[in-house]
C-alpha cells in the first residue's frame, strides 16, 4: 500500500489507473480502524479494481466540547491493517493541506434535509462538517464508488443526498454494521468505555431488538415502543439522547402506513456517546 500525504501524488497514481480503464473505490475514515472499517475495505475490493482509503480526523465535524483532541490516533496499526486487506492507497493528508485557508473561511457544503434532526439536533454543525470534508475528499480522489457504513445511518443518508444533489458521478455503497459478539456495534469510541461500562453497552443493541420485536409482533404504538426501549436503557444507567422509530426514506417519524422503518438510538454511557440502529420491514 502506498501512503500519500499529498493529494498531487495520489492524483498522478490514480490517473494512470483511470487511463488503463480501472475502476476506483474509496473508503473515507478517521482511522483507529476496527473490523467494521475493514469490512468496508473488503466491500471496496469486491466492487472495484483499485481501493483507496483515507484517514483524516476532521476537526470541522467535531463540536467545541467534543472529543477531537482525544480521538484515538493509531496510524501505524491502521496502516498494517489496511495493508493486510490489500488496500492499494492511503490518503493521509494534514490539516494545513485540507484547510489551507483555515476552517472559518472554508467553503461549506450544506445538505438542508435530514441534518437538523437526531444526531444533527444534538451536534449542531456536525453534518455540515461531514458533508464538507466528504465532498472535498471525493474531489481529491474522484472515485467511481464510495463505501459508507450503515452504522452511521443518518450520515449515509445525508451523503447519498449530497451526492445526488451535486450530481457527483459516484455510486454510494452501504456496508452492514459490524458488531462484537454481544451485539455492540463496533466503534472507535468504544475504546473510551471502562471495563465496567463495556458489558453494559451491549444493552444499546438489546434496546433496538426489543423495539424491533414489538414492531414485528404487529404493534404500531410507536411512542410507547420507543418509551419501553428508552426505559430499558435508563434502567441500565444510560442517558438518552434519542431513541426513535423513523421511516428509512427521509428519517421522518414513522407512521402506521410505513413499511420500511429504522430504529435509531444515541445514548451516553458515562462520558461516551454511542449510536446504533436497526432496520425493520413491517
Ligand atoms: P469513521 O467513524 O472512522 O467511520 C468511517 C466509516 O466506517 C463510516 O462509513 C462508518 O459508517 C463506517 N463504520 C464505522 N463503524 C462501523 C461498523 N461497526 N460497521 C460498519 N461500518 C462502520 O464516519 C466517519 O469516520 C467520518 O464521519 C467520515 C465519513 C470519514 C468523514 O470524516
Amino acid at each position: 500500500m502506498l501512503v500519500c500525504e499529498h493529494v498531487e501524488q495520489l492524483r498522478l497514481e490514480l490517473d494512470a489507473h483511470r487511463r488503463a480503464g480501472r475502476t476506483i473505490a474509496f473508503v473515507p475514515t478517521m482511522g483507529n480502524l476496527h473490523e467494521g472499517h475493514l469490512q468496508l475495505v473488503r466491500l471496496a475490493k469486491s466492487n472495484a479494481d483499485v481501493v483507496v482509503a483515507s484517514i483524516f480526523v476532521n476537526p470541522l465535524q467535531f463540536g467545541l466540547n467534543e472529543d477531537w483532541e482525544k480521538y484515538p490516533r493509531t496510524f501505524d496499526a491502521d496502516c498494517a491493517q489496511l495493508d493486510g486487506e490489500g488496500c492499494d492507497y492511503l490518503l493521509y493528508p494534514n490539516e494545513r493541506d485540507v484547510y489551507p485557508n483555515g476552517m472559518s473561511l472554508q467553503t461549506r457544503v450544506i445538505v438542508p434535509a435530514m441534518t437538523d434532526i437526531l444526531c444533527g439536533a444534538s451536534r449542531p454543525g456536525h453534518f455540515e462538517g461531514v458533508t464538507t470534508i466528504v465532498a472535498k475528499l471525493f474531489n481529491m480522489v474522484q472515485p467511481d464508488k464510495a463505501i459508507f457504513g450503515i452504522k452511521d445511518f443518518q450520515q449515509l443518508a445525508v451523503i447519498r443526498k449530497m451526492t445526488e444533489d451535486l450530481c457527483l458521478p459516484i455510486e454510494i455503497i452501504a456496508a452492514p454494521i459490524a458488531r462484537a459478539d454481544d451485539g455492540l456495534a463496533l466503534s472507535s469510541r468504544n475504546g473510551y468505555l471502562t471495563s465496567i461500562e463495556r458489558p453494559i453497552a451491549a444493552e444499546v443493541y438489546r434496546s433496538l431488538q426489543l423495539a424491533k420485536h414489538a414492531l414485528e409482533c404487529g404493534r404500531r404504538d410507536f411512542h410507547q415502543i420507543e418509551h419501553e426501549s428508552q426505559q430499558h436503557l435508563v434502567a441500565h444507567g444510560m442517558r438518552i439522547d434519542y431513541l426513535s422509530i423513523r421511516r428509512v426514506d427521509d428519517l421522518e417519524p414513522a407512521t402506521a402506513s410505513d413499511r420500511n422503518v429504522v430504529i435509531l438510538v444515541a445514548v451516553f454511557l458515562g462520558n461516551t456517546r454511542l449510536i446504533d440502529n436497526l432496520q425493520v420491514a413491517i
